[in-house]
């Protein structure tokens, strides 16, 4: 493997070899493991390094972020720890080689000290179970127990016992991801043992955050329709919600939203980054009413920022579309519709209206006014002898709308404009 580490980027190959003398010098074994590894032979790119420790993986989990003079987040419980290094965007998992045991299936396993086998033992796929060796003699062997670079070569996901979906229904999810990410083919086997847990509603038996953080990656996969349609193929929906089914108009509404995202990305005057993973699921739940999608909130507990923009949508789309169905409206109308939504939201019910006069208007908004700024400014209200208080945000706000309306274009025009109002002497 020491070609494909050689061609890693500088700062990835410093980090490893950093890795590789804490290692050796405090007579510990490091390799790395999981996607990590599985990224590095199919030529992807990884930026997330995941370190397994034949040893004390939190102690050397302290010397490794000290030496780099970046933040760790430890679980001294699990002997796991997160390295995070915010200049290069890089993050390095670490773990104490483990064994790991089922008691009932679904539930999360209890943990022990194991060995390297062992560890790679207790995952997911085979390609996710191979490690490459960073230790002085071996530097850059693979250890590939399951055959996952044979399996990586002719592109099958492949579980490595058959209880696999039954221990961990969440993997149900990542098999989906990882062949559509890929363009791979569950193997036939899998897809059999895969089919049974979901005859045996599995799904139904795992805590619902643990099958929501697999549920946001497969949605912030870029263009996620194919992975929900494959989700919806093999597993279903109903371990979301029972009413919930991904039918051919969600289809339509799932690539009208890939499309519109695509065109908000290309040049629309956006104030803040927007979570497009909300937007598809926005597309996902879109046929069932407000009462489901405040069950599903709860259930896999939304962090409240999500949960809002879920609920608004719902509640508000159709009014909003119903004001600008009033015939011909005002710039500064538009404005004021759009303003208060989130770009998740105005994004949706772009992909969801065909109507050419709601495009029209939320291009108008997007492109135009939302990057429409006036010159006056609170001091020059002072200047002209108002007493700052509420009525500062009145008066900008009617000078804002007049310029939105084209009613006024330079300074002159805003201050002469304040003076029409009679609010100054
Ligand atoms: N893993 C597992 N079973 C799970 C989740 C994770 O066996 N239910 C193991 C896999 O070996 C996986 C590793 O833990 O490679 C790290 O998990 P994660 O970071 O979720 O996945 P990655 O494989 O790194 O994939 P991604 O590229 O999506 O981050």
């Amino acid at each position: 493997m020491k070609k494909y580490l050689n061609r890693l980027e500088k700062e990835l190959k410093g980090l490893i070899h950093l890795a590789a003398d804490i290692a050796s010098k405090n007579n510990m074994r490091a390799y790395l493991v999981g996607g990590f590894v599985r990224d590095l032979i199919l030529g992807v790119k990884n930026l997330d390094l995941d370190i397994v420790i034949d040893g004390d993986g939190v102690k050397f989990a302290e010397e490794f972020a000290k030496a780099l003079k970046a933040r760790l987040i430890c679980h001294r419980r699990f002997r796991t720890a997160t390295c995070i290094i915010f200049e290069s965007n890089l993050k390095v998992d670490i773990a104490t080689v483990r064994k790991e045991f089922y008691p009932h299936p679904a539930h999360l396993p209890i943990v022990s000290s194991g060995t390297l086998k062992d560890d790679l033992g207790r995952r997911d796929f085979t390609i996710n179970a191979m490690a490459i060796s960073i230790n002085k003699g071996d530097f850059g062997r693979l250890i590939d127990f399951y055959n996952g670079k044979s399996d990586l070569g002719h592109k099958g996901v492949r579980i490595l016992h058959d209880l696999s979906f039954i221990d961990d229904p969440t993997r149900i999810l990542r098999a989906i991801r990882f062949e559509k990410r890929y363009n791979f083919r569950i193997e036939s086997r899998t897809l059999e043992c895969l089919k049974k847990a979901v005859k045996l509603k599995m799904l139904d038996k795992v805590q619902p955050q643990r099958l929501r953080d697999e549920l946001i990656p497969i949605l912030k996969e870029g263009y996620p329709l194919k992975y929900l349609r494959r989700m919806q193929e093999l597993a279903g929906c109903s371990f979301i919600n029972w009413n919930l089914f991904v039918s051919s108009q969600t289809h339509r509404l799932l690539r009208s939203i890939e499309k519109q995202i695509i065109w908000f990305k290309e040049g629309c005057l956006a104030e803040r980054q927007s979570d497009y993973w909300l937007i598809y699921l926005m597309g996902l739940l879109y046929s069932l009413d407000l009462k489901d999608v405040k069950l599903i909130c709860r259930k896999f507990v939304f962090r409240k920022q999500e949960e809002k923009i879920l609920l608004t949508y719902k509640r508000n789309s159709s009014k909003v579309v119903g004001k600008l169905n009033q015939g011909k409206i005002k710039p500064s109308t538009v404005f004021c519709l759009f303003k208060p939504l989130s770009y998740e939201e105005i994004i949706f019910i772009k992909a969801s209206y065909n109507k050419r006069n709601i495009q029209k208007y939320i291009e108008d908004f997007l492109k135009i006014y939302n990057g429409i700024r006036i010159q006056i400014c609170g001091e020059d209200l002072k200047k002209l002898g108002l007493a700052p208080g509420p009525s500062y945000q009145k008066i900008l706000s009617r000078v804002l709308n007049a310029k939105l309306n084209g009613a006024v274009k330079t300074k002159g025009d805003e201050l002469a404009l304040i003076k029409k109002l009679g609010v100054v002497k």
